[in-house]
């Protein structure tokens, strides 16, 4: 994934959807890099949750309010993101199990960053011309303001290293609190921007 002209890292008030993700998919990278940068341990993990915050927030707004537009065009093109995004939330949960002070923990964030970026990419590709079909630029604007608002949801201080929940689901356990809060502004915004 190449570096575009809507990489200014600031969010811009007329943004439309297509922008807003894809700036997402630009600062996800930064993000990875920044774990790879860290010097410390410390360091490391504060970037590590970081990022977990954002791509767990990207993803579950994804979820509510673009995939099932692009559902509308290509079940199979919704269906395989969201088998991607499946695959990535597990690596995720791996790599939270792991820690940032584990041996393994760096060749599994290189696997999930590769994963995230080809998936970025696909999204980029497959699906926004997609979108961009389904939907009229100002619809397309409104949902941008959705898409963020969203995001926003996503609680700052969601330590990834909460307890398990009571049916031990490691997977969605530590991530719960950001999906929970990200779904249900999503809804709200979509409720509120049609
Ligand atoms: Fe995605
Ligand atoms: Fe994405």
């Amino acid at each position: 994934m190449s570096a575009s002209a809507d990489s200014t890292g600031t969010a811009d008030g007329n943004e439309d959807l297509i922008a807003a993700i894809r700036r997402d998919h630009r600062q996800i990278e930064r993000q990875f890099d920044s774990i790879e940068m860290a010097t410390d341990l410390q360091a490391r993990d504060d970037a590590f949750r970081e990022l977990v915050r954002t791509l767990v927030a990207h993803e579950t707004a994804e979820q509510v309010i673009v995939h099932p537009l692009t559902r509308r065009r290509s079940e199979e093109v919704a269906e395989a993101r969201l088998a991607e995004e499946k695959e990535g939330e597990v690596l995720l949960a791996l790599l939270e199990e792991l820690g940032v002070g584990s041996d393994d923990f760096e060749i599994q964030l290189a696997r999930l960053r590769r994963d995230v970026l080809e998936h970025a990419g696909r999204e980029e590709r497959d699906e926004h011309p997609l979108i961009e079909r389904e939907v009229d630029a100002e619809r397309l604007d409104r949902l941008g303001d959705a898409f963020r608002t969203a995001e926003r949801a996503a609680p700052t201080h969601a330590h990834p290293h909460s307890p398990r929940s009571a049916t031990g689901n490691v997977v969605a356990g530590p991530f719960m609190a950001i999906v929970d809060r990200v779904r249900d502004a999503a809804q709200r915004a979509l409720g509120s921007s049609s």
